[in-house]
Order: structure tokens, then sequence, then C-alpha cells
């Protein structure tokens, strides 16, 4: 018997029919998108409406390659601070605006650079690996960078003799020591979105959809990742959901994800994943950026992401050794 849900579960059907055309805001974008030789970036978590009228749809790690492999004038960056400003610090020559300057990260507040030169100084010898979700400042001080798409990879990469640092995330740095065997410190940081989700609320879910696949972003709790069939990046998640035979799947990560998954796989049903009190889960920064903020952004250029030479420079480093690493 399954369990009563007190909620309704938020599910994204099999798509049916065509797409709805697109409105008029999304038709300015594309016009002067082409006016300012512009590519527009977006994140797995943007709205569906942004995403829609993206040159590209991804995780961390495929935007970082994008940003770096452009040759547009201008790159509009829908997502958050860390994720623009990694797209500057490899393309410093380059515009590069964001819809919402306001567009944090938790995780990525969790670690000021203050606190990792204090670190560092205690512990000269450590060697630093930090995931891309930091500001530019802890990238600087950092070794080398990684995404949860290429987090195993690099750190199967690093020196076996140096004892290792791994920083904001907690969680992921958990899922990838487990994952290759390395002893890793683990900075005490989280994603506030993935800590929320519950196996309580998630075994809810799962006696109602007992079919149903659980796929989670390392973000989550080492008792949600327990709980899942897959555990990997957003991108990740679109290559399991099309090569699983399984029709409908829970997603555990923030609910933008749905949109994508809707689109690349439009023939399967993606339930997202619950918290105690809620249906699903929207990270607030990521969705700061609104289609008209895009808009207003391409119109204006502006607001543009700027940052000190010195600390873009100490920060490219780790980013391309990282790029270099997982290629
Ligand atoms: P991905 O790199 O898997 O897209 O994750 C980014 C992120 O911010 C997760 O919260
Ligand atoms: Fe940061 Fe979490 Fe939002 Fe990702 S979901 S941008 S880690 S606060």
């Amino acid at each position: 018997m399954p369990e009563l849900l007190d909620y309704e579960p938020v599910i994204f059907e099999p798509a049916r029919g065509e797409e709805e055309p697109l409105s008029p805001v999304q038709e300015e974008i594309l016009q002067l998108k082409k006016e300012r030789n512009a590519i527009i970036l977006a994140h797995n978590y943007q709205v569906g409406s942004i995403q829609r009228i993206a040159d590209y749809v991804g995780d961390s790690l495929g935007l970082a390659y994008k940003a770096a492999e452009t040759d547009a004038e201008v790159i509009l960056f829908c997502g958050v601070h860390f994720m623009a400003e990694t797209a500057k610090i490899v393309n410093p020559d380059k515009k590069v605006l964001l819809p919402d300057l306001e567009a944090g990260c938790s995780l990525s507040d969790s670690c000021p650079p203050e606190r990792l030169a204090a670190y560092k100084e205690q512990n000269p010898d450590v060697y630093v690996v930090a995931y891309i979700n930091c500001s530019a400042g802890v990238k600087a001080l950092s070794d080398v960078i990684c995404t949860s798409g290429n987090a195993v990879r690099i750190v199967e990469n690093i020196p076996q003799d140096r004892p290792v640092l791994f920083v904001p995330d907690q969680n992921l740095g958990q899922w990838v020591a487990a994952r290759t065997g390395r002893k890793m410190r683990l900075w005490p940081g989280s994603c506030y979105v993935h800590i929320l989700f519950t196996v309580r609320a998630l075994e809810k879910l799962k006696s109602r959809y007992p079919d149903a696949p659980i796929v989670a972003h390392p973000e989550c709790t080492e008792a949600v990742r327990d709980m899942a069939d897959e555990v990997c990046s957003t991108e990740k998640m679109v290559g399991f959901a099309k090569n699983h035979p399984a029709d409908r799947f829970i997603v555990i990560t923030e609910a933008g994800m749905l949109h994508r998954l809707h689109r690349e796989v439009p023939e399967k049903t993606f339930i997202a994943g619950p918290t105690e009190n809620c249906a699903c889960n929207e990270c607030r920064f990521m969705k700061m950026n609104t289609i008209e903020k895009v808009r207003d952004a391409l119109k204006n250029l502006s607001p543009e992401i700027t940052l000190p030479e010195e600390i873009r420079q100490a920060a490219y480093t780790p980013i391309k050794r990282m790029l270099d690493w997982s290629r």
C-alpha cells in the first residue's frame, strides 16, 4: 500500500504535440543576440523559457568548455555568479553578462577566500581541489578545479604524496573520496538546496512510484545518495534517463533539471524529488534570472562580470588544469 503523500508530486509527463511558439520577449532576445554577436549559455537549473532560447544548456563542466571555445564577442551566462565568473576567467577579453548579479550560491559563500588562505598558511603542503562552485578568490588559491561531472577523474589524477583538501562541498567530497579511495579533508560546506532532500520524503514518493529509478546529484547527503540508482552530475542525468529501460524517473536535484530532461527525453516521465515541506526544490539564486532580465542584459550589455586581473590569472591555472585533465 503506497504511503499517503501530503502533496501532489511535480511531474513532467511525456511531451505531446508541438512546442508552443516563442513569446515576443524570446523573439526579441534572439534578435538582440544576433545584433550583439552574443552566445547564450544556460545551466540546467534555469527556467524553461530561458533554456528554450539558449545556444547551449548544460552542466558546469559543459558550460566551462563552451565558454572556453566560443568566438562570440559577448557571453550571456544564464546561471549563477561563480559560473559566469568562470566564463570570464577563461575569456578576459570578452564581455561576460549575468542577468542578475545577485544570483550567488550558498555553497560558494560557505568558503570565503580569507578562510581558505588562513588554512593554507597553517597547512602549507596541502593540495587543494576546489569544486567549481566557489568564488574566483578561492579558485585562485586552489591547485585544481573539478565539477560534479569530472570530480572522480580529477581526484584520480592528483599527486599521491600530498594531503588533499576538498572545498567547499562536503557531500560531493565524501562521494568522491568513497569512489576513488583517496583520503581527503573536507571543507564543511553544503548546498542549501540539495541537503533539503530527505530519506523520509523520498521513501514516501518511492512507495507511490516503486518502478521509477532514482537519480540523485552528488551534492545530496549520503543517506539520500544511498537510496539512488544513479548518482551523477546534471548532464549525466540526461544520458542515464535516455539509456535506462524505465519509463519514469525520480530526479533528486533542483527542479529546473526537469525542463532539460523533458526536452531531451520527451517520451519519458520525470518526477521531481521532494523535500519535507515541498513537492520539489528550487534554487533561489538560479531563479533570480528571468526571461525579461535576459532581454535587458542583452539590450544594455549589463550587468557585466569584472575581475581583478591578478585574481583572474591565478584562478585560470587550476581551471586550465581541469580542462586539460578531463578531455
Ligand atoms: P552540475 O555541474 O551537475 O550541473 O551542478 C551544478 C550545481 O550548481 C549543482 O547544485
Ligand atoms: Fe549553489 Fe546549490 Fe544553487 Fe547549485 S543549487 S547554485 S550549489 S545554491
